[in-house]
């Protein structure tokens, strides 16, 4: 595993500003990537990256006709993606008129990467800015820690994208960060479905003042309950930073956005007419 994500690892260069921020849901080379990184996105989420018991690593995602699409991209420490996906997303941060200045990937915990993680070794940083942790069940505080500080040693940054378990992740926040290192600069917290009742405000007591990036779930089929307008997202963003709760925000996922056929520029807009 000595060279795993190698792959995607070039020119990175974390940068925190304010979130806007769209989670890719759908495969990454079946998505509208022109207007994905024109709408007025700066922070792209590409999800999602599992271990496999074997310790290799796939890209797991949705194609357009909601079919898995499951991609080995490492393969006994070596990269198994191919060029057009190791280009595709290198084109994130500099493809003509690109709005986007961050690329997370995203590891979930459902296919045991948490319990896993503390084996995995990754080569120099890179085109990506930082690793998402979008634990959902595993909350093992310590290593989780040992997996940001590895990170952090690499120079890439570390996210968290929660809906529950606050106290866990205050203590995760609180043990990652001191006075010198913000290593875990972003909140990407989920305010639909299960997250649904979750207070930005709240959270960000908890996590000792940390500013909050809510996440609101586009139009979509799956739950239609669960969707948001980019009317209905821009009043819920608006009322959470006059609070001076939020720093930023962003929406799960691009494969709704595009399945419902809706507007990456709207819901871009909203970003850019609350956040700047
Ligand atoms: C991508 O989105 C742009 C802007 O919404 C649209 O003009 C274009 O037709 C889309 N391309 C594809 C292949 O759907
Ligand atoms: C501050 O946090 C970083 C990242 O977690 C860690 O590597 C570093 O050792 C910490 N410094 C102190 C003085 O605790």
């Amino acid at each position: 595993m000595h060279t795993a994500l190698a792959c995607i690892l070039l020119l990175g260069s974390a940068v925190t500003a304010a979130p806007k921020s769209m989670f890719l849901f759908k495969d990454v080379l079946q998505s509208n990537t022109t207007a994905l990184t024109t709408a007025g996105f700066n922070t792209l989420l590409i999800f999602r990256i599992g271990l496999t018991d074997a310790g290799d690593l796939v890209y797991y995602s949705t194609g357009g006709a909601g079919e898995a699409v499951d991609a080995p991209v490492v393969s006994d420490g070596a990269y198994t993606g191919g060029t057009t996906l190791s280009d595709k997303i290198r084109s994130f941060k500099s493809s003509p008129g690109t709005l986007v200045d961050r690329v997370e990937v995203s590891l979930v915990s459902q296919d045991t990467t948490f319990q896993i993680i503390r084996d995995l070794r990754c080569g120099p940083r890179g085109n990506l800015d930082a690793l998402n942790n979008d634990d959902e069940g595993v909350y093992d505080l310590t290593s989780t820690v040992a997996f940001a500080q590895m990170l952090g040693g690499m120079g890439l940054q570390y996210t968290i994208a929660p809906y529950t378990n606050r106290a866990f992740w205050a203590d995760a926040v609180s043990r990652i960060n001191n006075n010198t290192q913000q290593l875990l600069d972003h909140v990407y917290l989920q305010v639909y479905d299960g997250g649904a009742g979750n207070d930005p405000a709240a959270w960000q007591s908890a996590l000792g003042g940390m500013k909050i990036a809510p996440v609101e779930w586009v139009v979509n089929d799956a739950k239609p309950g669960e969707g948001t307008s980019p009317a209905a997202a821009r009043d819920e963003f608006v009322r959470w930073f006059a609070e001076g709760a939020v720093e930023g925000a962003g929406y799960w996922n691009d494969y709704d956005v595009e399945k419902m056929g809706s507007s990456y520029t709207e819901y871009g807009a909203v970003l850019t007419e609350v956040f700047g």
